[in-house]
């Protein structure tokens, strides 16, 4: 069911041809937004969103160096403005630290954190503008549980993400008074096509749904509600907040 939370709204989406990202582009549509789905060439990003008026693709990887410029420049020449914008992309890899290549390391940090800084900055004086006309605008950045925890082969990832958390909270600090929040969502142990290998393993999947709270994993929609509570006006007085959308998995040690 729909309330057009976000009527009237242009949201970029990274990472929107799976997953999270995916569920996003389709939620914030259904809620009103016009959307800018971007993800790298080869993924699907040309077609799962087809036959969604309201949703337009970009191809597009986030860390070349031109990548900004062409997602916010892409944003405003079909839509004129961005009220939001949604860093979701992200990428993960195990390897003890012991064995991480300076590669392993760095396209993590890239995509996780790097481009995700870059694509902030290109977008924060075209969000000043919208929040000043408007009233608000917004950021929001998706972190994980594990900016806070760990396991084992994920120090790239574990860094990557708290990295996350970090940039997020400065954002909010120097963009507060412009009207714009910047926020983060802390996923825990969600159904996508970054965890599809281990959770199709229905041991695995069982292992991780018993750990949380409410007994099952998360799945992309469920994530894609959190970052709608962040995106809508409702939210105009909430920024710099990590919002934990885990079904209670890290409440326990
Ligand atoms: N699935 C989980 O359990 C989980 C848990 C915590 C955090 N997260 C985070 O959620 C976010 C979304 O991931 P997901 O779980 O939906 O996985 P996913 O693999 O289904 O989606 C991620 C998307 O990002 C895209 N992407 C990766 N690198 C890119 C690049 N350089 N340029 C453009 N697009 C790129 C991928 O092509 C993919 O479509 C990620 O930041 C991830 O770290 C996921």
């Amino acid at each position: 069911m729909s309330f057009n939370r976000l009527k009237g709204k242009v949201a970029i989406i990274t990472g929107a041809a799976s997953g999270i990202g995916a569920a996003s582009a389709r939620l914030f549509a259904e809620e009103g937004a016009q959307v800018l789905a971007v993800d790298r060439p080869g993924s699907a990003i040309d077609t799962v969103h087809a036959g969604a008026t309201a949703i337009a693709p970009l191809a597009c990887d986030i860390t070349d160096a031109d990548a900004p410029k062409r997602i916010v420049g892409g944003a405003l020449e079909r839509f004129g403005a961005i009220d939001i914008l949604f860093n979701n992309a992200g990428v993960s890899g195990r390897h003890f630290a012991e064995e991480m290549t300076d590669e392993q390391w760095d396209r993590v940090m890239d995509v996780n954190v790097r481009a995700m800084f870059r694509t902030c900055r290109e977008a924060i004086p075209h969000l000043r503008k919208r929040a000043e006309e408007k009233g608000r605008a917004r950021i929001i950045n998706t972190a994980s549980v594990m900016a806070f925890d760990t396991d084992y082969g994920l120090s790239a990832y574990c860094a990557s993400k708290a990295g996350v958390a970090g940039l997020t909270h400065t954002l909010a600090l120097e963009l507060g008074k412009f009207r714009i929040t910047a926020n983060y969502i802390l996923p825990g142990a969600v159904y996508t096509g970054l965890t599809k290998a281990g959770f199709d393993n229905p041991e695995i999947a069982a292992i991780w749904a018993k750990k949380a709270a409410l007994r099952r994993l998360g799945q992309p929609i469920d994530l894609a509600r959190g970052a709608l509570l962040l995106a809508c006006d409702e939210s105009d007085f909430i920024t710099g907040h990590g919002l934990v959308v885990d079904g209670g998995l890290t409440l326990r040690t």
